[in-house]
């Protein structure tokens, strides 16, 4: 979401600082800014933008300080600008404190500290911490922060400094990464440790809860209660190519194993006072009651979270939902009227056939409403309101993280039509958001063993073209499912809703032929059942995308991949997961470059 770092020792810290950012970028690039100690005051500079604007205009600076601590932000609370980006202060200018998280209950803090005098100078959630600490400072930095990470509510990683305790940064967390590590110049801080990584292998990633002081001497390490403690030291071999991609092979993998993250991130902050709340829309609930219909346009992957949405919007809102590609959707006269809600779906934001589609939607009358990975891309700005999902910056060309966020955002908007549609109960939201959160642990599980899916990949290596079937949700995301395999491995892949089969694609079937089956316990399982009955019985090879526990399924299928049990309006967050790692074994098993597939761009800008 944001990266933040800091450093204090014998070197300058200003040049080390921007070198920890660039590396921090992927993590958010919408301002950068650093706080860095200047003869017994701090030092702030900002700037909208990437880290390469900070970084020239840090030239002129030519700041001399050894301590300071630094930021790279991925907007959630205010539009990107030089007054939201971090670091923040204090009312008396004293204090400097970077953050990475949401603290959810900051409009109430943000009332408190106002009534008692202070003043705000952005719009951001973070913001409420350097004043917290300021009223807490009695002497000692890490007993304020202490004080003030108390009444936080959320997710936070800080670096907090102090102009009146000079070379020193106080660091915490709670469900937000922050690594400290200790170079032969100094001590570091980071989200992520590829920015210390030239420094030092030895790294200290601090659990929740955990404070560190660091100094240009040494870095100490407290507990909870503020006790000092002895610290777990981890050391790393990997080199800046193994540490860009978090230890793994490429891109791809490691942002399959972010996708926990994305899922927290993605909701964190949603549920205020039991009320879904996504107030970047702009919309009231009677507004969001007078809407008739809703037309969720996007292309490749996008667009298959768009399928997963319909599902969600027409069974718990009750409100007509059309998915169409973009390319389509421009070159035709849709149905479109002052009530028609239109949500366009871009990773990139800046698809051209999407673009168009906004641009053609709104001159109609429709309301647009944009999900996009990327802060101020062109949907964004094209858009009458904006849901940014939280994957950060995605390398590999095949979307994955990015999927996942989509789908997460688009079943929060789902909920918040049947919510203003009176669809659902308060108590039924409540619920499912509690069930949605719970994804994250359930994609975690399936993470931690895939043993079953690369026997399924080797299995499937040598074939040359692939059927994914599905039923209902499954049938969406057998499109997603056989979209993946293709795009990476150039295995041939063709998706079908189940049902569809005795018309045609059973044919394909012969002796061997692989047949990817989403077959989670559902209301349609027994249908899903019968067409692997079907296959088999034609020769196919059969894996079996399947719910815990579900023995039986064992006797129509090769290969099963269990996942946990979730209610079916979420599985396919969880099914498909295991559906990329397959693509992606497979591919690599076929000595493809899973990063960089043939022919295809991260963006589309062009028809
Ligand atoms: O940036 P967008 O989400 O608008 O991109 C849409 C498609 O080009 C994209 O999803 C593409 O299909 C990916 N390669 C899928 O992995």
């Amino acid at each position: 979401m944001c990266g933040i770092v800091g450093y204090t020792g014998a070197e300058r810290a200003q040049g080390i600082l921007i070198e920890g950012l660039t590396r921090l970028e992927y993590r958010g690039y919408d301002s950068a800014g650093v706080a860095i100690q200047e003869g017994g005051a701090l030092e702030v500079v900002c700037r909208k933008g990437k880290v390469g604007e900070l970084s020239r205009t840090l030239e002129d600076f030519d700041l001399k300080g050894t301590c300071g601590i630094g930021h790279t932000r991925w907007a959630t609370h205010g539009k990107p600008s030089e007054a939201n980006a971090h670091p923040h202060t204090s009312c008396a200018g004293d204090i400097a404190i970077v953050h990475n998280g949401i603290i959810e209950n900051f409009a109430e803090l943000r009332d408190e500290l106002m009534a008692r005098g202070h003043s705000f100078a952005s719009d951001t959630d973070t913001e409420v911490v350097a004043h917290l600490v300021e009223e807490a400072y009695d002497g000692d930095l890490r007993a304020a922060v202490a004080d003030a990470t108390a009444r936080l509510v959320g997710a936070y990683g800080l670096a907090v400094v102090c102009d009146r305790e000079p070379g020193t940064i106080i660091v915490t967390r709670k469900d937000s990464p922050i690594v400290v590590g200790r170079g032969a110049e100094g001590s570091y801080v980071a989200s992520d440790m590829i920015a210390m990584i030239d420094a030092t292998r030895d790294v200290v990633v601090l659990a929740d809860g955990q404070t560190a002081r660091l100094t240009a001497e040494g870095i100490e390490y407290f507990d909870e209660a503020g006790e000092p403690i002895e610290p777990t030291v981890t050391h790393v071999d990997w080199d800046i190519d193994m540490a860009e991609k978090g230890g793994h092979p490429d891109f791809m993998l490691k942002e399959i194993y972010e996708q926990p993250r994305v899922i927290r991130d993605t909701l964190a902050g949603r549920l205020v006072s039991g009320a879904l709340a996504i107030d970047e829309l702009d919309m009231t609930p009677e507004e969001l009651d007078l809407v008739d219909r809703v037309y969720v346009i996007a292309c490749g992957t996008s667009y298959h979270a768009g399928l997963i949405a319909k599902n969600l919007i027409e069974a718990w809102a009750r409100i007509p939902c059309e998915v169409e590609v973009a390319s389509e959707f421009r070159y035709r006269n849709p149905i479109i009227t002052p009530t028609t809600l239109v949500v366009a779906v871009s990773q990139s934001g800046e698809t051209a056939d999407t673009l168009a589609a906004i641009r053609d939607a709104r001159v109609k009358g429709a309301k647009v409403f944009g999900i996009t990975n990327v802060v101020g891309s062109p949907v964004a700005r094209e858009s009458d309101g904006v849901i940014y999902t939280k994957a950060n910056k995605e390398i590999a060309v095949a979307s994955t993280k990015s999927f996942l966020g989509q789908v997460a955002s688009l079943t929060l908007l789902a909920l918040l039509l049947a919510q203003a549609k009176g669809g659902l109960t308060t108590a039924q939201i409540r619920l499912l958001f509690s069930e949605l959160a719970d994804t994250a642990e359930q994609v975690e599980a399936i993470l931690e063993d895939t043993a079953a899916i690369d026997e399924a990949a080797l299995a499937c290596k040598d074939a040359t073209s692939a059927l994914f079937i599905g039923r209902g949700m499954g049938a969406a995301i057998s499109y997603e499912g056989a979209l993946k395999l293709k795009e990476i491995s150039y295995l041939h892949a063709e998706a079908y809703a189940a049902g569809e089969m005795k018309h045609g694609p059973i044919a394909l079937i012969d002796e061997g032929f692989p047949v990817i089956a989403i077959a989670t316990k559902s209301p349609v399982y027994d249908k899903i059942v019968s067409n692997l009955q079907e296959s088999k019985a034609r020769g196919a090879m059969i894996v079996a995308v399947a719910t815990e526990g579900d023995e039986d399924i064992r006797k129509h299928a090769d290969h099963v991949i269990y996942i946990p049990k979730v209610r079916d309006a979420f599985s396919a967050i969880t099914a498909s997961v295991p559906l990329q790692l397959f693509a992606r074994a497979v591919a690599v098993a076929r000595g493809c470059d899973v990063d960089q597939p043939r022919n295809l761009a991260k963006s589309v800008t062009v028809e």
